[in-house]
């Protein structure tokens, strides 16, 4: 029996594709540059929320993979991934439950932490299991989300090292206020910046801890221009695989340094007015953050797309006679892929023309 093929055309829209040579492109030129600097890459699976692709980002080089929260890493273990670091504070006897429950299943687990009272709840917690973790210090370098200050910072890793069930491994040290600024010199001088702070603590650390040898830092924002600080041991980027109309549309040093491997796809489902036409995509299928999505343009006329309700967008264009017919399916780069993603079950892989299969995204709604 033959097995008829699929095309971009067969599918129903609204919904995600992935080209997976674009994506293959991006692993690989993330893994090279990273490598070429004597650094590894642990990359966020936050952005994605697929242990398909983050399996492939290990099949390309990476020595492990971050999770924002637990139930994310739970998703991850479950699916046989190794080397996972949770990027976010755990402070509740519940969620310290669930996480030593994954560090039962995964002992190469690591967690972030941020303050003393999470840390003498873990370690009571792991006592009463008999168990130990590796942890790193979560160092606040400006984004003022989390993290001790570095001020703060021996002091906690002191009370880290006195106890025989935690391991100081390193620090995190993740500057997101510094990804998104427009101009790659200003961009490149903050991050060089608030690094410089995280290089001194880690280096105070080093004196005294052996076991920390691990500084994770890096956003797709700024991978290239922390490449040069020698300390740095491991990248955690994220949206540098798929990238997004945010980032897209940032001065960086090369013209696209990562094309969009993520596409939405929408078809013109209305044109009855003047100067716009309706698509079947809107607020339950495109988080609204970070910019406007881009059309994928086909001809010489730029499509710009805009929100008009839960369940549709509007497609207009500055000469009405090329505004696509009806029917038509129009290609999108998404305004910011981490909560766009979140909205859908499945990625459909594409290469050229050609469904070639699906991805489940099967992370989706872990925000626990
Ligand atoms: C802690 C942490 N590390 C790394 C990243 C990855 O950043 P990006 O998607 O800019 O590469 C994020 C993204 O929000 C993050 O929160």
């Amino acid at each position: 029996m033959t097995t008829s093929k699929k095309y971009k055309s067969d599918l129903d829209t609204p919904c995600l594709i992935l080209d997976m040579d674009i994506l293959d492109e991006n692993l690989e030129k993330m893994q090279t540059a990273a490598g070429r600097e004597g650094k590894d890459l642990r990359p966020h699976c936050k952005t994605h929320k697929c242990s398909a692709l983050a399996r492939r980002q290990i099949e390309f080089g990476a020595i492990g993979l971050c999770a924002a929260k637990v139930s994310e890493a739970r998703g991850l273990v479950n699916a046989g991934l190794e080397n996972i670091l949770v990027t976010g504070p755990v402070v509740t006897p519940g969620k310290m439950e669930k996480l030593l429950d994954l560090l039962a299943l995964s002992p190469s687990l690591m967690v972030v932490v941020d303050h003393p009272r999470a840390i003498a709840l873990l370690e009571k917690t792991l006592g009463k299991r008999n168990m130990t973790m590796g942890l790193l210090l979560d160092l606040d370098v400006g984004l003022h989300r989390t993290g001790v200050g570095p001020s703060e910072a021996p002091a906690l890793a002191e009370r880290i090292v006195s106890s025989p069930h935690l391991r100081l491994l390193g620090i995190q040290a993740y500057a997101g206020q510094v990804q998104h600024i427009q101009a790659y010199e200003d961009r490149e001088s903050a991050s060089y910046q608030c690094l410089q702070e995280a290089v001194r603590v880690f280096r105070r650390l080093q004196d005294s801890v052996p076991t920390c040898t691990i500084f994770s830092a890096s956003g797709t924002g700024t991978f290239d221009i922390d490449l040069a600080v020698a300390d740095i041991s491991e990248l955690q980027v994220g949206s540098y695989v798929l990238m997004d109309a945010e980032y897209l549309a940032l001065e960086t040093a090369e013209p696209v340094p990562f094309p969009p491997a993520l596409r939405l796809l929408t078809t013109v489902v209305s044109t009855n007015q003047e100067g716009f036409v309706t698509v079947d995509a809107g607020l339950k299928s495109l988080y609204k953050d970070g910019g406007r999505p881009r059309v994928v343009e086909t001809g010489d006329s730029p499509l710009e797309y805009d929100w008009f309700g839960d369940e549709y967008g509007m497609i207009s264009c500055r000469q009405t006679a090329k505004l696509p017919p009806l029917g038509t399916v129009l290609e999108l780069v998404t305004s910011h892929c981490d909560p766009t993603i979140n909205l859908f079950d499945r990625y459909y892989l594409t290469r050229g023309q050609e469904v070639t299969g699906t991805w489940p995204i099967d992370l989706r709604g872990c925000s626990q």
